[in-house]
């Protein structure tokens, strides 16, 4: 195992009726601003609730972040901040809203243009930000307990991402009660997103790191065996519960301490929604399985290993298992109801692989995956096997 330094001051509430906590885990003397997307916490009692715990603080509202945080729409959300002087930010919702308000409490304390900082991808120091804290309302990115998110820009077609020390929430309250209303469509996309925030910290090479691998393992195993539940017609509260830990779990940092991290499916994916808005954990079941074909021979060892342990795979050498490994998780996503081919998504795929070329060359991406060695060209291949 490397060596690592591992922090990770985000207080989780877990739990039914945790929401009311929030009277006790704000300061009194806090001006709150409440952000939330698209309305759906004013349907499932989400936002009652939220109103309820804080209706001795000072709060004002902010609505309307979308799916995949749109800058012009923080733009606004940083003039209401600066305005009504807000000293202290909650989200309420999603990675997109969580992710939007990391942004606003990096960006409220900023002295340049607030682009800036994913463009320059200015790390957020402690200190260096407005407090913050999450209701999560969709379990799937594990924002709620990492310092790291990603803002898009419909304008400029871009979707970019930053972070620091200074953006882990204060707290997050994690009630799997508010599973119950969330569509078909967002349950698979957090099955999805959390399953291959597990692979993209797991699927690299042997370090001797035997505890982080069994977590991994785990994470993946609960997640293949919850997912029927989780997709069952009948809301499964004790399955819920289960399903937001592992969310939180695959990406609050501690599967990732003392291994290689690859995260080039995201990279490449997050151009995919950029280009043609295909959600953010759909871009990932497209791209991986043809990244890690691409990539076998360097990462046969650990595919073997996740064929082996994850589903029961015994016969064949490592190459064998390993494409069986591959072959397991495409057929995992089928299962959930994905299709795993761009062209599936969008008829104009045409010509994707270049863009991705040209826009990773441009932004001085010119080496990623655990090895920082894949290049602007290497992508173009991985995503062209994808159509
Ligand atoms: O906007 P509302 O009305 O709230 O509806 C949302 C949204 O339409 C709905 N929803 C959320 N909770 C619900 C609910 N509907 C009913 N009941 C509930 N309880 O679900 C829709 C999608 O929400 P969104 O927040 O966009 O989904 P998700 O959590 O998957 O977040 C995706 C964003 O997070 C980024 C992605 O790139 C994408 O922009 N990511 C952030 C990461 C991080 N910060 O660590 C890592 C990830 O890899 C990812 O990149
Ligand atoms: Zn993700």
């Amino acid at each position: 195992m490397r060596n690592f330094t591992y922090k990770n001051p985000t207080k989780i509430l877990f739990g039914e009726n945790q929401i009311q906590n929030l009277e006790n885990e704000i300061p009194r003397d806090a001006k709150v601003l409440i952000l939330y997307g698209g309305g759906s916490i004013k349907k499932n009692g989400v936002y009652d609730q939220v109103k309820e715990a804080l209706k001795n603080h000072t709060t004002e509202e902010f609505g309307g972040i979308p799916a995949n945080p749109e800058y012009a729409v923080l733009v606004e959300a940083l003039k209401c901040i600066k305005e009504k002087e807000i000293t202290y930010l909650l989200a309420v919702g999603g990675g997109s809203v969580i992710d939007g308000t990391k942004f606003l409490a990096a960006a409220a304390l900023y002295p340049g243009e607030p682009w800036e900082i994913l463009t320059k991808h200015v790390r957020t120091l402690e200190g260096q930000a407005l407090p913050f804290a999450s209701v999560l309302t969709l379990p799937a990115t594990g924002s709620e307990m990492n310092s790291g998110y990603v803002i898009s820009r419909r304008e400029t077609k871009q979707k970019l991402s930053s972070g620091g020390p200074g953006l882990f929430p204060q707290f997050s309250i994690l009630d799997p009660e508010v599973i119950r209303s969330i569509p078909r469509r967002q349950l698979i996309n957090g099955l999805t997103d959390s399953y291959m925030h597990v692979m993209e910290q797991y699927i690299t090479y042997p370090v001797g790191a035997m505890l982080q691998d069994r977590f991994a393992e785990s994470i993946l195993q609960t997640l293949q065996e919850l997912a029927p539940k989780i997709l069952a017609e009948e809301f499964d509260l004790v399955a819920a519960g289960d399903f937001m830990w592992c969310c939180t779990m695959a990406l609050n940092g501690l599967i990732q301490q003392g291994v290689p991290g690859d995260w080039a499916v995201h990279a490449m994916g997050h151009e995919l929604t950029a280009y043609f808005g295909i959600d953010h954990a759909v871009t990932l079941a497209i791209i991986a399985p043809s990244h890690y074909k691409y990539n076998l021979e360097s990462k046969k060892e650990k595919l073997a290993q996740y064929a082996e342990r994850a589903w029961g795979i015994k016969d064949g050498n490592t190459e064998e298992k390993a494409l069986q490994g591959i072959q397991k998780m495409e057929e995992f996503f089928h299962s959930l109801g994905i299709k795993t081919k761009l062209s599936e998504h969008t008829p104009g795929f045409a010509g994707t692989a270049e863009k991705v070329e040209a826009n990773f060359t441009n932004r001085g991406l010119l080496g990623i995956g655990e090895y920082k060695s894949l290049t602007p060209s290497d992508a173009k291949a991985i995503v062209e096997m994808s159509y």
